[in-house]
């Protein structure tokens, strides 16, 4: 179990998002406080962990669906089976976009299905502390996979840094440990590659600057905040070499929802010739449809988040209005960047192109019977 007192540990140290604090208790980091405070937040009852993940105490694909999975256990514990089923469906609804949710619940779920009562909380335990191990595995593959990319540019580059280009938080604070689009970079950092991130801030909620920004400093990878519009910019005058995003649900023939923004990038980086890879784990993949734009349910949130902005002044957390009285807002979350405009998907497994063959060669098992 992480010590709260050290903050956020390098990845490489174990650094971990969530841990089992004892029976009935689990603990998250109070993300809404980053970069300026590490609390360490209680989950006692289910709950909880509806709420950390409705109110983006933890956000991040991978970090909602182990969440959920936490949040399982919680009600198994506090209430047996009937919690239990009533806090399935109640979490599946917590946040639209990121699939990793349904998936999470659906797999503590079936390992729970014929588990007779007594047996129920350990189950859900179980399986809740092996999504969370799986991901950190799933991560290490995409770094493995998305180091070589970066190995590759190195070698053309004179020891000149691999300049990365990345939008919101995908890093370790959005997964388990390591990220998915961050791994890449932190396993090229450690294999002494030399590599620099262009981090966009990531307008409303600031996910760049408050969470990537920070992550990166304490794992000693050098960085720099840009606001969001600055990244085509950059791309013309051959200051990014590659771009890597996450991803909140791919469909099966490689459309990608991300933070909103993401398009934006992937248009600027298919005009300059720039990659533009996105950094998949497979927990992510939503099989079951193709087409991003029509089919991913895109949250919209409080435009309270687009017309106010949350900093800290002497010391003080605060959050300041920047429009006139009365004006109106509206705040898309995420969008979906067609396949057609990502070079290449970065699994746990290999990178594929962003098709549907691409990703059935790489995971023949999802293949229609
Ligand atoms: O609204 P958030 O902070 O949950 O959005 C997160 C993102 O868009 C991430 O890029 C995505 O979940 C990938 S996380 C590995």
């Amino acid at each position: 179990m992480p010590d709260p007192a050290r903050g956020m540990l390098a990845c490489r140290d174990g650094f971990r998002t969530i841990w089992h604090a004892g029976d009935g208790h689990v603990q998250i980091i109070d993300q809404r406080k980053l970069p300026h405070d590490y609390v360490v937040a209680d989950l006692r009852v289910w709950r909880d962990g509806e709420r950390a993940i409705s109110d983006m105490l933890v956000r991040g694909a991978p970090l909602i669906g182990a969440t959920a999975a936490y949040s399982l256990y919680l009600a198994a514990f506090e209430e047996g089976r009937s919690g239990f089923d009533t806090a399935a469906a109640a979490l599946a609804g917590s946040r639209p976009t990121a699939v990793n949710l349904r998936w999470a619940i659906d797999r503590v779920v079936a390992r729970c299905r014929g588990v007779d009562d007594a047996g129920l909380t350990a189950a859900a335990l179980a399986e809740a502390r092996a999504i969370c191990d799986e991901d950190v595995e799933i991560s290490l593959g995409i770094g493995r996979h998305g180091l070589e990319l970066i190995r590759r540019i190195a070698e053309r580059k004179d020891g000149e840094p691999v300049n990365v280009l990345t939008h919101c938080n995908a890093g370790a604070l959005a997964t388990l440990n390591y990220g998915t689009a961050t791994a890449p970079v932190y396993l090229a950092h450690e294999a002494g590659i030399p590599v620099h991130v262009w981090v966009d801030e990531t307008r409303p909620r600031n996910q760049g600057s408050q969470l990537t920004a920070y992550e990166l400093a304490h794992n000693g990878v050098p960085h720099t905040l840009i606001v969001d519009n600055a990244g085509g910019h950059l791309m013309q005058h051959g200051l990014v070499d590659l771009v890597v995003t996450g991803t909140d649900r791919t469909t099966r023939s490689g459309d990608v929802a991300n933070k909103i923004g993401t398009y934006l990038k992937a248009l600027a980086a298919d005009d300059n010739d720039v990659p533009f890879y996105v950094a998949l784990p497979s927990t992510t993949i939503d099989w079951t449809i193709a087409d991003g734009i029509r089919d991913i349910p895109i949250e919209e949130r409080d435009p309270g988040e687009v017309t106010d902005v949350y900093g800290v002044s002497d010391g003080m957390r605060t959050t300041v209005s920047t429009v006139a009285d009365g004006t109106p807002a509206a705040n898309y979350a995420f969008d979906v960047t067609p396949a057609r405009l990502v070079t290449g998907l970065i699994t746990e497994r290999g990178i594929a192109p962003a098709s549907r063959d691409g990703l059935e060669r790489l995971f023949p098992e999802y293949l229609p019977e």
